[in-house]
């Protein structure tokens, strides 16, 4: 049964770089906007019999209602099985109802995208128990090791979580490098007042990856970063896989004291990051689940 690969608007390059790493060919499929902005998508090219990978991030939500719309057209044209590639994966955030009278977004977001398909992959998820809203369907993958592999080639002595939630990525980015590891920190000094530091060791001379799983506007890496600066730390690098740097993040943490930014191309990046690909790490897994 032939792999073939159908690429959402949002996820182009990610899409190409998939099908050249599983040798699988690309369907011709456009997507285009009405004036009122709703989607209209459509396949070029049958896919009957085959099995179809829709490659197409759900962030910004209109991204969202494409991927629905490419898994409902791949059914309607015979795919044999449908999976869904997500890079990046938007609503993973919220695992739980906060406040009476919430939605629960994963919740929500996870029913509508496992409907429509019968396996979804996506790459590093914020909150990895969102997969249980994809009723068995879901896998997320790693990209740490492709991002191990950059922070090595620049020299890197401590690997930081941002937060204490986020450490075991920190810790597997670490152990690969073969450096130190550690958690920020936040302590409160006044009302107006909060230190960032890591929780055990000292930054002074020593060239600091911050390693996220996202960038979004880029507050949390930039303060983490003057403060280890003001620290003593030699360099500081943000990194994380889903680099959104809205509103010109990156610019803006380039100026503001971050030596180097790095990214996988879940998302297209700026100028101005280095970027690793995680279709290598997305086709691994693939070729694992690949149906009969
Ligand atoms: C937190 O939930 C995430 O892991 C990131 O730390 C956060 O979303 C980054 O946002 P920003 O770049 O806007 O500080």
């Amino acid at each position: 049964v032939p792999t073939v690969v159908v690429a959402g608007s949002a996820s182009g390059a990610f899409a190409a770089r998939l099908a050249a790493e599983l040798q699988a060919p690309m369907v011709r499929a456009e997507a285009k906007r009405f004036p009122d902005g709703e989607c209209s998508v459509r396949l070029h090219e049958g896919v009957r019999g085959s099995h179809v990978l829709l490659v197409q991030s759900t962030a910004p939500d209109a991204n969202l209602v494409e991927h629905l719309l490419w898994q409902d057209a791949a059914r309607e044209a015979g795919a044999r099985t449908i999976t869904s590639v997500v890079p990046y994966y938007g609503y993973a955030r919220q695992d739980r109802v906060f406040e009476p009278g919430e939605a629960l977004s994963s919740r929500a977001i996870g029913r509508a995208l496992g409907f429509g398909c019968d396996g979804l992959v996506t790459v590093d998820l914020h909150k990895e128990s969102v997969l249980q809203f994809l009723g068995g369907k879901g896998r997320a993958v790693s990209a740490v090791p492709q991002i191990a592999q950059a922070l090595s080639g620049w020299g890197t002595d401590i690997v930081l979580a941002p937060d204490q939630g986020a450490r075991s990525r920190a810790e597997q980015a670490a152990k690969l490098v073969g450096c130190r590891v550690d958690h920020l920190e936040k302590t409160r000094l006044s009302p107006t007042e909060v230190t960032i530091r890591a929780k055990a060791l000292d930054v002074r001379g020593a060239r600091v990856a911050i390693v996220d799983d996202l960038i979004a506007s880029g507050g949390t890496m930039m303060s983490a970063a003057k403060e280890l600066k003001r620290q003593g730390a030699k360099a500081v690098y943000a990194v994380c896989t889903h680099g959104l740097f809205t509103g010109g993040a990156a610019p803006k943490l380039l100026a503001g004291g971050i030596d180097r930014l790095l990214s996988t191309d879940t998302v297209a990046a700026p100028a101005g990051v280095d970027v690793v690909s995680a279709a290598p790490a997305v086709a691994g897994v693939l070729a694992e689940l690949r149906p009969a």
